[in-house]
C-alpha cells in the first residue's frame, strides 16, 4: 500500500494542488505557453487531458505524482512539478520535476517547488534517494537541481536523445 502525501500543500508562494482529471485545461495553457513548447513540443486538450488522468492515476497508484502550483497571493497558475515514481537508469526511482510559465521564471518558484519535493521525499516517503533529469543543454533545469544540492550523477539516454542524470542521497546536505 503506498504511503499517501496526496494532499494540498503550501509553501512560501505557493499552493501545491495533486493533479487531478481536472487539470487538463491547466496543463494545456502551460504546455502552450511558447517558452516551455521549446522544451515539451506541440500539445492537444486530448493529451493533456489524458497527461492529467496520467498523473492523477499515479496518485493513487504510486501515492505520488505532479503538483499544479498556484500562486499564493494571486491564485495565477505558476506551472507544475514535483515528485513521480519513473523507471530510469535500470531502477524504479523516484523523480523530481519542474515546469513553468515563462512570466514566473527567475524567481526561484521552481526550486520552491524542487523543495518541497524533497521535503516530502525524505520525511514522508522515507526514499532514499531523488533523482531529477534534463536534457544536457536545458541549463535553467539543471541549475534548479544544483540549487536543490543535487549532485550530477552521469549522462543517461531517454527517448533516444541525450539527458543528464542528477541525484540527491537521503541525509546529504
Ligand atoms: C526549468 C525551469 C522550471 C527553471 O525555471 P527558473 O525560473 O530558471 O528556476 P527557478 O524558479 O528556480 O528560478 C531561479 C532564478 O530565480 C532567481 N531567484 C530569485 N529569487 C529566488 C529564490 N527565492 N530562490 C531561488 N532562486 C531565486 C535565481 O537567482 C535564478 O535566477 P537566474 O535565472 O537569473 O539564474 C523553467 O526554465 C522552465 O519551465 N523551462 C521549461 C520546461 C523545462 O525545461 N522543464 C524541465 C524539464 S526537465
Amino acid at each position: 500500500m503506498p504511503r499517501r502525501p496526496a494532499r494540498v500543500r503550501e509553501t512560501d508562494r505557493l499552493r501545491l494542488e495533486p493533479v487531478t482529471e481536472r487539470h487538463g485545461a491547466e496543463l494545456l495553457a502551460l504546455y502552450s505557453d511558447p517558452a516551455v513548447a521549446d522544451w515539451y513540443g506541440e500539445w492537444t486538450r486530448e493529451g493533456t487531458d489524458r497527461e492529467a488522468a496520467r498523473m492523477a492515476d499515479g496518485w493513487r497508484t504510486d501515492g505520488v505524482h505532479k503538483w499544479f502550483a498556484f500562486h499564493r497571493g494571486t491564485g495565477d497558475p505558476v506551472g507544475r512539478g514535483g515528485l513521480s515514481r519513473v523507471h530510469i537508469d535500470g531502477a524504479a526511482r523516484l523523480e523530481l520535476g519542474w515546469v513553468l510559465h515563462h512570466r514566473f521564471w527567475g524567481h526561484g518558484y521552481a526550486t520552491e517547488i524542487g523543495r518541497a519535493g524533497l521535503e516530502v521525499a525524505f520525511t514522508e516517503l522515507d526514499a532514499a534517494e531523488v533523482v531529477a533529469f534534463t536534457e544536457v543543454h536545458n541549463a535553467r533545469s539543471r541549475a534548479v537541481m544544483e540549487r536543490l544540492g543535487m549532485v550530477y550523477a552521469k549522462d543517461i539516454e531517454w527517448d533516444g536523445a541525450p539527458f543528464v542524470l542528477y541525484r540527491k542521497i537521503r541525509g546529504l546536505r
